[in-house]
């Protein structure tokens, strides 16, 4: 193991990209959240917290959840799909591909990915299914759907990030639900033009990492093929997510800032070198730890948790749809994606916009 604290957890050796490869681009993004907004205030009326309990300790002010039984996932998704689409210039009839990273798909079958297309109005012959990396789930998606655009059989994939965790949160549970928010975030990603790809824009490589030594840390160990739902399992609370909040914590932060070294010296760059970093939002003392160890101020990372608590795999689309929306990611900036969650499973992306 290295010695070096900023680069302990990705030891894996890297390989080198082929630098003939052609790039992917994110060419549209979109966001789809829930109206309802829940305050710290409201969940004070639900378990013993407070308002300053839970911005002190995770910068959270308020979440957005669906109205049970009305909303899903495949239908904010499909909302940040079609933005998504707007924002590229595309029919949805030029999707090829929909992947949607979630853990918390309308229902275990079919997937999420398969509504989504009939939802945007993907043409019914594209690719669909949903890929399971939680919190990372977006940056793994990228990294999907690199290889299958190289293959050169898909042009336009249209890729989102959705949970609606809040159908798997225990509302009785003070340590966790004052987290989770529900949301989608979309992009569409096609390969670069020859232009874009001679002026260096697009997804640089994508580095992916998992630690499956960690795999209680964050959990909903009912409702899979261990513990099918039962009576007993419901019981026992097992359709809920269990969490160890100082394991996730210190991990987060070790790896979400290693990963980014590692990918920015894939590319010869240092933070320095980054005009907006886009981490994941599961916790503002979180962000704010890897920023000192990157040695960034804060007004380099993008921040809307306070407005959406930890979405998992929406919280980088989303910020990033917000980012380019309110014109601090620009096309031709140099952004640093980062995220990681349940598995544990983490990642990081250079991406020039
Ligand atoms: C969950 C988290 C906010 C807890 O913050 P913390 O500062 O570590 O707090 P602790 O776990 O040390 O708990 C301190 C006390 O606050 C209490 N507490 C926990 N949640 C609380 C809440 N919502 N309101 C009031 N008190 C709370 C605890 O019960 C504990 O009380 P005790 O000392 O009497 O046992 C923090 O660990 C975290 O953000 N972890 C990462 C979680 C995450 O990102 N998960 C998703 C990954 S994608």
């Amino acid at each position: 193991m290295s010695d070096d604290p900023h680069t302990q957890g990705n030891e894996r050796p890297v390989t080198q990209p082929r630098p003939s490869l052609r790039r992917i681009r994110i060419v549209g993004t979109g966001r789809g959240v829930p109206e309802k907004v829940l305050t710290n205030d409201d969940l004070s009326k639900m378990v013993d917290t407070s308002d300053a309990w839970i911005r002190e300790r995770t910068g959270i002010r308020t979440r957005h959840t669906v109205k049970r039984g009305e909303e899903a996932a495949s239908d904010l998704a499909a909302r940040a799909g079609t933005a998504a689409c707007e924002a590229a210039g595309i029919s949805p009839k030029e999707i090829d591909a929909v992947i949607c990273s979630t853990i918390s798909a309308d229902m275990p079958l079919p997937s999420c990915a398969v509504y989504v297309q009939r939802k945007v109005g993907a043409a019914p012959n594209s690719a669909a299914f949903d890929l399971s990396a939680a919190c990372g789930g977006f940056i793994y998606g990228l990294a999907v759907a690199e290889g299958l655009l190289r293959s050169g059989l898909y042009r336009h994939i249209l890729l989102c990030g959705v949970e609606v965790l809040s159908g798997y949160v225990n509302w009785q549970d003070r340590n966790t639900c004052v987290l989770f928010g529900d949301g989608a975030g979309a992009a569409i990603l096609r390969l670069c033009t020859d232009e874009e790809q001679e002026a260096g824009l697009g997804v640089q490589s994508v580095h992916l990492f998992a630690d499956g030594t960690q795999a209680e840390a964050l959990m909903i160990p009912g409702g899979g093929s261990l513990y099918p739902t039962s009576e007993q399992t419901l019981a026992d609370g097992k359709h809920f997510i269990h969490m160890n909040g100082k394991v996730i914590f210190t991990n987060a932060v070790r790896n979400l800032a290693s990963s980014c070294l590692t990918a920015l010296s894939q590319h010869g760059l240092t933070p320095k070198d980054v005009d907006l970093v886009i981490a994941h939002q599961a916790n503002l003392r979180i962000v704010e730890a890897v920023a000192q160890r990157l040695d960034l101020p804060m007004d380099k990372f993008f921040i809307n948790i306070d407005r959406y608590g930890n979405t998992s795999s929406a919280s980088v689309p989303i910020a990033l749809d917000e980012a380019v929306r309110m014109g601090k990611a620009k096309p031709g900036d140099r952004l640093l994606f980062t995220a990681l969650g349940a598995g544990l499973a983490w990642g990081a992306t250079v991406v020039r916009l």
